[in-house]
């Protein structure tokens, strides 16, 4: 009961507040000073009273607002209940948004630089002389967004350090403005005119720029959050895959993450630098590849923060293996075992000429005989035979067979088999094992 009573009666007093005091002629503007972001919308609170409470003799028939002006009088206006002498540079951008019941609450849209300066509300009644102008006004400031960027680390804050972004107009303060932030042109969630980073990390890396809510046309220029860390994912990749030949040439490329970027790379074979072979850089290219090329190779790569050393690739130099066509490997087998087929053939018959041979004795059976060709088939050596091969057979080895050919001399046709010489004999195909 008691909190009721009250409520209601403070209730009742702020409504008849103004009736109150509105004995008088009165332009109240509840704020004095206004920090307004440029392309933002401003809405300067106001309201008036005239000594008449209800209105019984004096009527308001003209309302208006001036921008610079001192009294109102003959200018052209921000905004008026007639729409009469609107300035162009207001026109479609300010709205006296409430003509009556005593509330004269401007709103400009789309604030612009030129729009700062002094504000002030003027009433007319249709009594003579009767008006009012609030005066002193409502002073208006127009600022932009910016980006402030605190960090324990100054302006290259290190990983894990401390720091805040705040936004915040340049020459006034905004009270009471809801902020949206933007990291690299997404909305982040939140509403704080702050950002905080305990420990921050280059996942936070990035441009950040705030607006006003619900209007990134007030967006601030970007500010770059750059966090700085020692290498990291240091790796080494090969320039090609599979066994590396002799004679050919490869390059090892050393990569990491870092910030500052790599600023030396050393790199190893083996454990031992390479550098002076020039291997500096950020590739390490060997050309014509020898075996002694083989080991495990890394880089060690080094910011001004720290140095990371990649893991070890390991390079095997296949040695050079001759690689033979199709077409040659089908010919040469094709040659082979065409000759493979005459060899057998020639074995076969070479063995049944000698078991012939055994069965017959090896009786004269013709008159010697000379061969006057060399003779590559078997029909060649059913020769006749001489006496003298059955003593051939009998005292030499009978499990070697040999075919001899003769090359025919002129004397040749008297000579026999146990005349020949040496020279006479050229052995076309050696021991056969019966
Ligand atoms: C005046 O009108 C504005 C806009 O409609 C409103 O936001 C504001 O509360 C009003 N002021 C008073 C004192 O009624
Ligand atoms: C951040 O801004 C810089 C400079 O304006 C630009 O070079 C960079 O590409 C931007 N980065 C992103 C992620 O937008
Ligand atoms: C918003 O920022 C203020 C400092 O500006 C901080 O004290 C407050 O905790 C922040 N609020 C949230 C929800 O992060
Ligand atoms: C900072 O973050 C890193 C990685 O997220 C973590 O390893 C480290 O412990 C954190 N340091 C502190 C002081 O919280
Ligand atoms: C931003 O400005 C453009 C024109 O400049 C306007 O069309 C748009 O409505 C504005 N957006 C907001 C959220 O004010
Ligand atoms: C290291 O590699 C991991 C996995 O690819 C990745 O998530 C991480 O962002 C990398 N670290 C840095 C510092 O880039
Ligand atoms: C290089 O050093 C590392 C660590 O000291 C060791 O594990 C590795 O076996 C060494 N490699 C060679 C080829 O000596
Ligand atoms: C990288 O490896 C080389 C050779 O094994 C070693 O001398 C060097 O200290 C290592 N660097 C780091 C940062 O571990
Ligand atoms: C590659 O090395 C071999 C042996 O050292 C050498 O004979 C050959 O000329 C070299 N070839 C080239 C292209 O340098």
């Amino acid at each position: 009961m008691e909190a009721r009573d009250t409520l209601h009666f403070w209730g009742l007093t702020l409504v008849i507040l103004p009736g109150v005091l509105g004995g008088e002629w009165a332009v109240w503007y509840p704020e004095k000073h206004i920090c307004a972001v440029r392309r933002s919308t401003v809405i300067i609170p106001c309201s008036y009273d005239h000594p008449d409470k209800y209105g019984k003799t004096l009527k308001v028939q003209r309302t208006m607002w001036c921008h610079a002006h001192e009294n109102c009088i003959d200018t052209k206006y921000v905004c008026h209940s007639d729409n009469k002498n609107i300035s162009p540079e207001f026109k479609d951008r300010a709205e006296c948004l409430v003509k009556e019941q005593k509330n004269c609450t401007l709103k400009i849209n789309d604030i612009k630089g030129k729009d700062s300066g002094n504000y002030k509300f003027r009433f007319e009644t249709n009594k003579h002389g009767q008006i009012w102008t609030g005066h002193p006004g409502v002073d208006l400031q127009v600022s932009e967004l910016q980006v402030e960027m605190t960090s324990s680390k100054g302006n290259e804050p290190r990983e894990g350090s401390f720091v805040s972004l705040n936004c915040n107009t340049k020459s006034c303060s905004l009270t009471q403005q809801e902020i949206t932030w933007y990291k690299n042109s997404m909305l982040l969630p939140g509403t704080n005119a702050t950002l905080h980073f305990n420990n921050v990390s280059y996942l936070h890396s990035g441009n950040y720029s705030c607006a006003l809510k619900d209007n990134i046309n007030t967006s601030s220029p970007q500010v770059i959050l750059d966090v700085q860390y020692p290498p990291r994912n240091t790796s080494v990749s090969v320039s090609s895959y599979g066994d590396i030949v002799e004679g050919s040439s490869v390059t090892l490329t050393c990569s990491s993450n870092a910030n500052p970027p790599v600023q030396r790379y050393t790199w190893f074979k083996n454990n031992a630098s390479v550098t002076s072979e020039g291997g500096s850089g950020q590739s390490y290219s060997i050309t014509n590849v020898t075996s002694e090329d083989s080991g495990q190779y890394h880089c060690e790569v080094i910011n001004k923060h720290g140095a990371e050393n990649s893991t070890a690739v390991t390079l095997t130099v296949a040695v050079k293996a001759k690689y033979y066509g199709p077409t040659v490997i089908i010919v040469v087998g094709t040659v082979l075992a065409v000759l493979a087929l005459i060899l057998i053939i020639f074995i076969y018959a070479v063995r049944r000429k000698a078991g012939a041979q055994r069965e017959e004795g090896c009786r004269g059976v013709g008159p010697k005989a000379a061969v006057d060709n060399i003779y590559a088939s078997t029909a060649e050596f059913n020769l006749p035979y001489t006496e003298h091969c059955e003593q051939n057979f009998s005292s030499q080895e009978e499990e070697i067979s040999y075919a001899t050919v003769n090359f025919k001399r002129q004397r040749s046709k008297r000579s026999s088999l146990r005349q020949e010489r040496p020279e006479d004999v050229a052995i076309i195909y050696s021991t056969v094992r019966a």
